[in-house]
């Protein structure tokens, strides 16, 4: 690179906030090492009993991955067969996958244009008779709508699972996000704002016997719910990514202050119109912002302005699922319309621990300017 060349601002940086841990991820790590428990010893069962607490839940169970949580949960959820499960379109691909590994059906409702999660007033027109549970996402960690979903399945005695892939830290109401359904289930992915440096994810229960029996599973165990055998699996937490996720959590309230500065910085120069509106006033609500984003017509060319200024972005989800090659085992339940907006119109900004709040500024000020042009040049 010339010096000339302006530095690059990536969309995270895994590395640097690792830095002030990394003697004791070290030091641990030759413990753990020397010790031969590599599989389900202290770190994972410390590291579940940390995060149940954190999250207000009885229980939580370490396992392979955010997609292993969601199978294990929709399992335990009892969702067999033919099964539908409501969902949102504008979400990552293994919110459907998990439900058509299990030989059931995502059914897709439209997001609200505001905060992009599902929109509890389309739930009861998508209910049928094969209606098993309903699967919100909180996503971008933005706390979705979680008493009118609550209220919906209990009128028609129907589960619910969060998948808080993207939202270990959100409130909804004062209280974690993780808290509100029978299940919910987590990430450790390395770019999640919690993070392992591998694979790894965990589901938080708020039925104790609900995480016996994703233990049981987790370790080849078959397991008998409603009747119906259960096979058992291997999805297991491994010791290294618990031991890295426990250190990693004592520097996450550090952490997401910086998250939330940046998204203060960014609020500043981008009208709400085009940003995540916050949730109820911000009362009881907290976003984590696992990512920020930003929705603009010509979205193209605002990449490619930040592009040419040496700022990555991101684009989520385009298409949404419901375009996807699997949408062939999906149904979709009215249109879905906003989800095919946010398709198009979103583009993700930086945010993350280690990003200079002065870069956070330039960013935000090139978009604000952006978006002042884009404004201007409609109404004329
Ligand atoms: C919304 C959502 N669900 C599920 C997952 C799957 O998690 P994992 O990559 O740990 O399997 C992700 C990961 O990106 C996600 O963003």
């Amino acid at each position: 690179m010339s010096s000339s060349e302006p530095r690059r601002v990536g969309r995270y940086d895994l590395v640097t906030p690792m830095l002030p841990c990394k003697d004791e991820i070290m030091a641990r790590f030759e413990r753990l090492l020397l010790s031969g428990h590599y599989i389900l010893g202290e770190e994972v069962r410390l590291l579940e009993e940390e995060l149940a607490a954190d999250c207000g839940v009885p229980a939580a169970v370490g396992v392979a991955s955010g997609s292993s949580a969601l199978f294990v949960a929709l399992s335990v959820a009892g969702v067999r067969p033919g099964d539908e499960v409501i969902t949102t379109p504008y979400t990552f691909d293994a919110t459907m996958e998990a439900i058509i590994l299990l030989d059931a059906v995502p059914v897709f409702v439209d997001i609200l244009p505001d905060d992009l999660n599902l929109d509890p007033s389309l739930l009861e027109a998508a209910i049928t008779g094969k209606t098993r549970a309903i699967l919100p996402v909180p996503i971008f960690g933005a706390p979705c709508d979680m008493d009118p979903i609550l209220a919906v399945a209990e009128k028609h005695g129907l589960e619910v699972i969060t998948d808080m892939a993207q939202a270990w830290g959100t409130l909804y109401d004062g209280r974690p996000i993780g808290s509100c359904a029978r299940m919910s289930t987590l990430s450790f992915y390395p770019t999640k704002n919690l993070p392992g440096i591998g694979d790894g994810g965990m589901v938080f229960c708020r039925d104790p016997e609900d995480a016996e029996r994703i233990r049981r599973i987790r370790g080849h165990q078959p397991v008998t719910m409603n009747g119906h055998l259960y096979t058992g699996w291997n999805s297991r937490l491994d010791e290294v990514q618990a031991m890295v996720i426990r250190i990693r959590r004592e520097r996450f309230a550090d952490e997401q202050a910086d998250r939330d500065r940046i998204a203060d910085i960014y609020d500043s120069y981008i009208p709400e119109t085009h940003r995540l509106r916050t949730p109820n006033g911000g009362r009881g609500m907290k976003v984590t912002y696992h990512q920020y984003w930003v929705r603009c017509r010509n979205r193209a060319a605002l990449r490619e302005l930040l592009d040419r200024e040496g700022i990555d972005t991101g684009i989520y989800y385009a298409p949404p699922l419901h375009h996807h090659e699997l949408a062939v085992y999906c149904r979709t339940s009215g249109p879905l319309t906003e989800a095919e907006r946010a398709g198009r119109e979103v583009l993700t900004l930086p945010i993350h621990a280690a990003l200079p709040f002065a870069d956070a500024h330039r960013i935000g000020a090139l978009v604000g300017q952006f978006l002042e042009q884009e404004a201007a040049s409609t109404s004329a």
